[in-house]
């Protein structure tokens, strides 16, 4: 027996589930589109106060999911982007000299990591698998119960605000990634995003390119579809398939042939010659030049 929403809670995802819209208090419009029930879920966890980690190729929507839900609790994100470089001073912050009155003095500039826990804001951790294994474990503190930390530059003990949230993102099987760290991945409740398909993906062209014509739009959606299945399929690259990538050749397609814009948004990113042709050829079923 499941335990009733809170109402703050049940409004929200009733707005999503009914029509897709009730995003008009949100700071980045518009709202993500729900797949699968995805924001559904993800907005519960992040209510209950869960770190987030978002699992899914390029351009599957895991920044702007990150940003909505961010927007559902009025609340700005802070953004981390993990790197071989990230260390803790990207993290937490830095001393600098500051004058003050002819005179000079140490002050300490507030990284990311400390600006949201005291002002109860969102950390993003975007591509948390790129960063050193040795990085990100001064973090286990803030993403467990105690949400705490020393701050090592400071030694001041700083206590998250009940409102401070945590959401990461990682692009498996990506160049350069290595496997999350146990201990670093059993504190994170995860959900994987997947490129979105059919009828919310034709909504997300509309709401978000210039593209009006609904024909180009439908065969825009449909080949979508092919190539999502031809991925799966193990024929051509998931990559091939991002929803970032279709919504550029949608841009395109306003003044370009689509396929044109086909061949520069989509397949001129495929590595592999065939892979590319398989694209254009796919695209040609539905386009002619
Ligand atoms: N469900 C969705 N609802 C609304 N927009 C979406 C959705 N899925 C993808 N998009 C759109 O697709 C594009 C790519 O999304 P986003 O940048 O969030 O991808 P990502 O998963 O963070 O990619 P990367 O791993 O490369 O950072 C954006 O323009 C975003 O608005
Ligand atoms: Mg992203």
């Amino acid at each position: 027996m499941l335990t009733e929403l809170p109402t703050e809670i049940q409004t929200y995802i009733s707005s999503i589930q009914k029509n897709n819209s009730g995003y008009e208090h949100l700071t980045t419009t518009p709202g993500f589109i729900e797949s699968e029930s995805l924001v559904r879920n993800t907005v519960i966890a992040f209510y209950m106060g869960k770190n987030i980690l978002l699992k899914g190729p390029t351009g599957s929507g895991k920044t702007r999911l990150a940003e909505t839900l961010s927007a559902i609790y009025k609340q700005p994100m802070h953004s981390i982007n993990c790197s071989i470089d990230l260390d803790a001073e990207s993290l937490l912050g830095f001393k600098t000299i500051k004058q003050i009155d002819g005179q000079s003095q140490i002050e300490f500039v507030e990284g990311p990591v400390i600006k949201a826990m005291k002002n109860g804001h969102t950390l993003y951790i975007d591509e948390i698998n790129m960063a050193r294994p040795e990085t990100l474990p001064i973090l286990n503190g803030v993403l467990d119960y105690r949400k705490t930390i020393t701050n090592p530059f400071t030694s001041e003990v700083v206590k998250a605000h009940p409102n401070f949230r945590v959401v990461a993102a990682i692009n498996e099987g990506y160049v350069g990634t290595t496997p999350l760290n146990e201990a670093l991945k059993n504190r994170f409740v995860i959900f994987h995003v997947a490129y979105l398909t059919g009828e919310q993906l034709k909504q997300v062209i509309k709401e978000q390119t210039n593209l009006e014509n609904a024909e180009v739009i439908e065969y825009m959606v449909k080949l979508a579809d092919e190539i999502i299945k031809e991925t799966k399929r193990g024929k051509i690259s998931e990559e091939a398939a991002s929803t970032r990538a279709l919504l550029d050749a949608c841009d395109l397609a306003v003044y370009l042939s689509p396929l044109t814009a086909i061949r520069h948004a989509i397949a001129e990113k495929l590595e592999d010659e065939r892979e590319k042709n398989f694209v254009i050829n796919l695209a040609e079923t539905y386009f002619k030049e």
